[in-house]
C-alpha cells in the first residue's frame, strides 16, 4: 500500500476512536449537545479519510504526487482543528466560532484539492507501457 494511503488509514482510525469516545460520553452523560462534533469527527475523520486512503491505495501513482501530499496535510489540518473547536463551540464556548469557520473552510479546500487529484492525469495512465498487454 502507498505510504499516503497507509497514513490516511492511521489518521482515520484515530478520528474513529475520538468520535466513538464522544458518542459514548454523550450516551453516558445523556447530554447530546456535541452531536454535531461527534457526527463530523466520524464522517469527515473516519469515513471520508478512509475513502481518500482507499482511493490512493487503488491509484498508487497519484499517491506519489506533490498535490496528493499537500491534499493530505490541508484536509487533515482542517479536520484536526475543526473537531476540537466544534466540540468546544457546541458545549458552550461561543468564542470558538471563528476557529470553526476557518477550519471548515480549510477542510473544504482539502476536498477541492482532492477533486484536483481525481481529475489530474496520473503518470501510470499516460505511460504506454503501463497499459495491459493484449
Ligand atoms: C459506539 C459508537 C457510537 C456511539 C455510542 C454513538 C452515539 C451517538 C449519540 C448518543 C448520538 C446523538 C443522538 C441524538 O441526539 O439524536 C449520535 C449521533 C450521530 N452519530 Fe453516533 N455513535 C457511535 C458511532 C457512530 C459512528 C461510527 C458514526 C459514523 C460513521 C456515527 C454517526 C452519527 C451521526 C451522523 C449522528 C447524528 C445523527 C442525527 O443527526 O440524527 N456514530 N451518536
Ligand atoms: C467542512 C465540511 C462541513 C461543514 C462545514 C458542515 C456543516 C454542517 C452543519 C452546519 C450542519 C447542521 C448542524 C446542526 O443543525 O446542528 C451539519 C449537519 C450534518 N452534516 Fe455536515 N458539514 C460538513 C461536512 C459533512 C460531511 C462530509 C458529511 C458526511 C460525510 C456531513 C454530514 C452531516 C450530517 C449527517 C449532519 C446531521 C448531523 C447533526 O445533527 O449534526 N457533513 N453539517
Amino acid at each position: 500500500m502507498p505510504r499516503l494511503a497507509n497514513l490516511y488509514f492511521k489518521t482515520a482510525i484515530c478520528f474513529l476512536i475520538i468520535g466513538i469516545a464522544m458518542g459514548l460520553l454523550m450516551s453516558i452523560s445523556q447530554d447530546h449537545a456535541p452531536t454535531g462534533a461527534h457526527a463530523h469527527t466520524n464522517l469527515l475523520g473516519w469515513v471520508t479519510m478512509a475513502i481518500f486512503g482507499g482511493y490512493y491505495a487503488l491509484n498508487p501513482a497519484k499517491a506519489e504526487t506533490r498535490l496528493a501530499v499537500l491534499q493530505y496535510w490541508v484536509y487533515t489540518g482542517g479536520v484536526t482543528v475543526m473537531v476540537p473547536s466544534l466540540y468546544l463551540l457546541l458545549t458552550g464556548n461561543p468564542g470558538m466560532e471563528p476557529l470553526v469557520a476557518i477550519s471548515s473552510i480549510i477542510t473544504f479546500i482539502g476536498v477541492l484539492l482532492f477533486a484536483g487529484v481525481i481529475f489530474s492525469r496520473s503518470k501510470a495512465a499516460t505511460q504506454p507501457n503501463a497499459l495491459p498487454s493484449a
